[in-house]
This record gives C-alpha cells, sequence and structure tokens, in this order.
C-alpha cells in the first residue's frame, strides 16, 4: 500500500543528529535516567525479568493512568510505543477505504497520512491565525456532514501551541453527536500548558471519544517509547488485537519507569520542570521576534514545545530551512511540513543557552533578506 513520505518526521530523522542547533524538537529537554530516578529504583530495575509482559500494558501502569482521567478503569487503555503507534493502530482500527474523516490543520501530520493512504476523504478544518489559531465553530458545522465517521483533533496543538476552549470541546461534541461521529484527540500535549492548569481531558464528555498520550512531550520522556489510546472498552479491545499485529508490547523497563514518573508524587516534579522551561523560551522567543518585527510574528504558544512563526521574505519555507542547515548547522522545521508555505516552527524545548545560539545563527540568514 502506498504511502506518501512523512515530511516532518522524515526531515528531522535525516539531519536533527548531525546539526549543531536541532531547534527541530516540538517537547522538552529529555531527562537523563539518573536525574529521574532514585538509588533503589536503579537497583530495583537490575532484578527486572525481560520477558514480553503483559502485552496491552501492565495492570499497575494502566492502572496509574486510569487515574489521571475521569470515569475509566484500566480496560479503557491500550499502551503503546508512543503516542504515534497509538495513533497508527487507531485509524487501522476504525477508518474503513472511502469514509469522511475532518481533520484539524495544521497538525502532526501523522494521521493526514494514513488517513489518505488508506483512501480515506480527509477533510480540513483550518485553524485561523486572527482567532490565535483558534478554530471557527460555524465553520466545522458546515464541514461536518452525515457522511462524517470522525472529527479528528491535536489539542493542545501542534504546531500553534494552541488550546480548544472548553465552551468549543462542548460544541465540537454537539456537532460530532448530530451526526453520531466519532472525535478522536490526539491530547500528548496535555500538561504542557504555559499558565500551569491542565487542560480537561475529551475523555468523560461524550460517549464516542478516543484520545492519546503518552510520555514523550509534556513529560519530556520521548526515548522511553510510551503511549496510551483510550477509549470504551470495545473500541479498545479491537485496537488491542492490531497492536498484536505491530509490536506485540512495549518494552518492559519503560513501562516500570512510566510507572513510577505518572505517581501523584512524582508527576509533578517533570511537569513543572517543563512548563517552567517553556515559560522561559517563550519570553526568549518574543524578544527575538519584536527584534526582527518588520520580517516575523508569531501568537505566542499557550501550550506545548514550539513556536509557529510567519515570516514576509522571499524564500520559499523548505529553501529557507535547507540554508539554515547547510550554511549554519541549524535545523529547523519548514512551514511546508504543515502545508503552510511562509511558515516555521521553532521548538521552545531546550535549554535556553542552546536555544538562543540557535536563533543567533537563524538571525544570521534572516538578516540577509
Ligand atoms: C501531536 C503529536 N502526536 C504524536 C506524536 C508522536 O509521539 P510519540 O513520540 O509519543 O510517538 C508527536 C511527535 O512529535 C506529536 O507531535
Amino acid at each position: 500500500m502506498e504511502i506518501e513520505i512523512f515530511e516532518l518526521e522524515r526531515r528531522q530523522s535525516l539531519w536533527e543528529n548531525t546539526v549543531e542547533y536541532n531547534l527541530t524538537e516540538s517537547g522538552f529537554h529529555p531527562y537523563k535516567l539518573k536525574e529521574l530516578l532514585s538509588k533503589n529504583q536503579i537497583l530495583e530495575l537490575q532484578d527486572l525479568q525481560l520477558g514480553y509482559g503483559q502485552t496491552n500494558g501492565s495492570i499497575e501502569l494502566r492502572e496509574t493512568i486510569a487515574k489521571l482521567y475521569k470515569n475509566i478503569n484500566l480496560n479503557n487503555i491500550l499502551l503503546t510505543n508512543g503516542s504515534a503507534e497509538a495513533n497508527f493502530i487507531a485509524m487501522w482500527s476504525l477508518l474503513e477505504p472511502n469514509d469522511e474523516i475532518v481533520l484539524m490543520l495544521p497538525n502532526y501530520m501523522q494521521i493526514w497520512g494514513i488517513a489518505k493512504s488508506f483512501a480515506v476523504d480527509v477533510k480540513p478544518i483550518n485553524l485561523k491565525q486572527n482567532l490565535d489559531w483558534g478554530m471557527d465553530i460555524e465553520e466545522l458545522k458546515n464541514i461536518v456532514s452525515k457522511k462524517t465517521m470522525m472529527i479528528v483533533l491535536c489539542n493542545p496543538n501542534n504546531p500553534t501551541g494552541s488550546i480548544l476552549t472548553l465552551d468549543q470541546m462542548n460544541d465540537i461534541i454537539e456537532i460530532a453527536s448530530e451526526v453520531g461521529a466519532w472525535i478522536y484527540v490526539d491530547e500528548i500535549y496535555r500538561g504542557a500548558e504555559l499558565d500551569g492548569r491542565e487542560i480537561p481531558s475529551f475523555i468523560g464528555m461524550y460517549d464516542k471519544v478516543i484520545v492519546t498520550g503518552g510520555l514523550s512531550k509534556a513529560y519530556g520522556l520521548p526515548g522511553l517509547r510510551i503511549g496510551w489510546l483510550i477509549g470504551p472498552e470495545i473500541e479498545i479491545e479491537k485496537a488491542w488485537a492490531y497492536h498484536d499485529y505491530t509490536s506485540i508490547s512495549t518494552g518492559l523497563i519503560s513501562q516500570k519507569i512510566a510507572n513510577w514518573v505518572l505517581q501523584p508524587e512524582k508527576r509533578p516534579e517533570l511537569l513543572n520542570r517543563n512548563r517552567s522551561m517553556l515559560k522561559e523560551n517563550v519570553q526568549v522567543m518574543e524578544k527575538w521576534i519584536k527584534k526582527h518585527q518588520n520580517k516575523l510574528s508569531f501568537v505566542p504558544p499557550k501550550a506545548g514545545g514550539m513556536a509557529f512563526i510567519q515570516y514576509n521574505i522571499n524564500i520559499n519555507s523548505t529553501e529557507l530551512t535547507k540554508r539554515l542547515k547547510n550554511e549554519k548547522s541549524t535545523l529547523i522545521v519548514a512551514g511546508d511540513c504543515f502545508g503552510m508555505d511562509n511558515y516555521l516552527r521553532i521548538g521552545l524545548g531546550s535549554e535556553k543557552e542552546y536555544l538562543l545560539a540557535g536563533l543567533n545563527r537563524i538571525e544570521e540568514i534572516i538578516e540577509e533578506y
């Protein structure tokens, strides 16, 4: 089956380890194991027997995750290798050729690519910069029809860092319920809100909701490859059967660590560390944009680890990012990866000095125009 290149991931994979400044990351500077775990926990890991474990995720970890949501239990959860696998399995198990979905754009383009390869009809609902990257609910009403089987959201949004208000969430639910559509929400950036107030999950707000979450972004632990899919028991059991065909299970070491970091006494420590990094870097970015305000503008993100920047210099975004990579050894994401030329995505989750150094390199090119 044909699938189009996932440009966002491919460009990162090709270059992120060879440049001096990689500002493509949309998550936070990852933890080292020794920063995360106590000596006793490290000793406990040495005693771990490296079997497959329970393939839908250990009971203790799913019970811990269930406590992070309202009115669910461990049977509503499938543990996956990152949220990427959760997204893939969900789409594979739910979608049929010629189905119609309505997809929030811009977005992490994984579901866009998967749905197209499954011959699904993808109808975009574009977030609006003049609404601070909010959604025009009237427009959504006009796009959703009786044919719509699913509305796909990313909340908080990658790449804009915008957040749906509670009213908008309720409006979207009303629109979906009128036609009996599913709502699928990638909530991987929940927990990375700048104001420290965790946004509500769609889980528990409507029967036909499936969400994904994971440790790669708000928690700064992408290397653990821990994600999860949450939804009605019957859908999760079905997804589990698909998971048997992809990776069988997630790593036991990762599951053990995930269970430790998601405990109520540990979890806030990780989220607060990452939010304060984000707060500091948003200020750095605001200052930098102001300095170049005749060429650059952005709506400051409300969550997540990135800034989505509009530029008005005369160069295509892929060309601009190529110049940056080749001449300045600095990698950022071209708006083209989201189908939006004249935009750039710059990661805000790194250490401040690193971000500043990368921005200096970008500035050297921008000033030539
Ligand atoms: C919105 C979104 N969903 C899913 C993923 C994949 O995350 P994971 O590393 O958990 O597979 C990403 C990665 O950038 C993302 O931005």
